[in-house]
């Protein structure tokens, strides 16, 4: 079996892998990353992207951010609709902050492509991963490369940053996982039409909540809730648009450009944390530690704080001499997970129908957000929140 030698072994060249092992060489830092897939099928798989205004300025400082305003789009507020109005949370007036809709599969492009610029070791493809001796000062990763070749990396930490599936979270030993599942989940479509809503619009609605949000000038990426075992082949285009219609209808005559679906997906909704996030020295980041609902979107910049954290303890043990960060990686890392956590949850319960409410939870909600646009101190905490504190804090 051939060994590498590395500093950090990384599990998974998602967004966590990748922002580790970039920002670790920029402090000159050596990591190897493996990964199950193909590059070609992380580039292509088309996610969900918000960019919170910190990481946006982390893609800036790694030099990444070049095509976010091409690509993607600055948006400085979203807005809220219920009972057929909308209103208009002005993210940037009220916190100096804003956010980029730049789809997360677009920020790996720029991830790997800068990561194989500065000569960068990524294995994709590779199978069999196993993390060995992660107790002790010289833990290992055992794979099997795209040859069939049998492969081992020595390293002195391992990061498993290899999502909710991985192997990383299925080996950290004695860890407690707090879960909760949702009684619906999001209908997700891409279609080609004009854009509908110059910012990104959460509905809530008798029919159901619906987001309206855009990936291009002709192609626009919208979500409705629906049951979690609803099955996409059971929806023609006019069904689902008879539905997306149903939750922004009002009599403000609001209406929704529709054109051809291309894409649809169930995605259930979760709210998961594991802790702790370390043990001797493998530590989990991003997905392998936590997901939240997608509303609001904060999954990505969560992974981005983890890994700005983790980055910092690796950086000060090898040139400062000093594990006190290490030690302090899963505290310091939970503190905006759960304060996440309850954002994600509080957004997804303001603005969707759960089976066991009844009427007096859908007045309930409507005066939640009727609070939250108009006092100026509420909308301001909910833009700040949207909008994001600094990484790293
Ligand atoms: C998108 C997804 C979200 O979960 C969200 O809150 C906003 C936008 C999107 O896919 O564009």
């Amino acid at each position: 079996m051939t060994t590498t030698r590395t500093q950090v072994g990384i599990i998974g060249a998602g967004p966590a892998g990748l922002l580790l092992s970039h920002i670790l060489h920029l402090h000159g830092i050596d990591s190897v990353i493996v990964e199950n897939r193909s590059r070609a099928a992380i580039e292509q798989t088309i996610r969900a992207g918000v960019l919170e205004q910190g990481t946006i300025d982390l893609l800036r400082e790694l030099d990444v951010a070049g095509r976010i305003a091409t690509v993607g789009a600055y948006h400085h507020g979203f807005d809220l609709r219920w009972r057929g109005a909308t209103h208009r949370v002005d993210m940037q007036a009220l916190t100096g902050r804003s956010i980029a809709v730049y789809p997360q599969h677009e920020v790996l492009i720029d991830l790997i492509a800068r990561r194989l610029a500065t000569g960068a070791d990524i294995r994709f493809e590779v199978s069999d991963t196993q993390i060995h001796d992660f107790d002790s000062t010289s833990p290992a990763i055992s794979f099997t490369d795209a040859t069939g070749a049998a492969r081992r990396i020595a390293c002195d930490f391992i990061a498993g940053c290899d999502g909710s599936w991985g192997v990383g979270r299925k080996t950290l030993p004695d860890a407690k996982h707090f879960l909760r599942v949702y009684p619906f989940a999001w209908f997700g479509i891409l279609c080609h039409a004009p854009v509908s809503n110059d910012a990104i619009l959460y509905a809530r609605s008798q029919a159901g909540f619906a987001l309206i949000s855009t990936r291009t000038d002709n192609v626009q990426r919208m979500y409705f809730q629906c049951d979690p075992a609803e099955n996409p082949d059971d929806w023609s285009d006019e069904r689902i648009w008879t539905q997306l219609q149903a939750c922004v209808a009002g009599p403000d005559g609001y209406r929704l450009h529709e054109g051809p679906v291309f894409q649809k997906s169930v995605i259930p909704l979760r709210s998961f944390v594991c802790e702790p996030m370390q043990h001797g020295r493998l530590f989990l980041a991003g997905d392998a530690a936590h997901l939240v609902p997608p509303t609001g979107a904060k999954g990505l910049n969560l992974a981005a704080n983890d890994v700005v954290l983790l980055a910092r303890g690796i950086e000060s043990f090898y040139h400062k001499n000093d594990r006190a960060k290490l030690d302090s990686y899963t505290p310091d890392a939970l503190r905006r997970i759960w304060r996440a956590q309850h954002f994600s949850w509080w957004m997804t319960s303001m603005l969707h129908n759960a089976p066991e409410h009844n009427e007096f939870d859908a007045r309930r909600s409507e005066a939640e957000l009727d609070f939250v646009t108009t006092d100026r101190n509420a909308e301001t905490a909910l833009a700040s929140v949207y909008a994001g504190a600094p990484l790293g804090e």
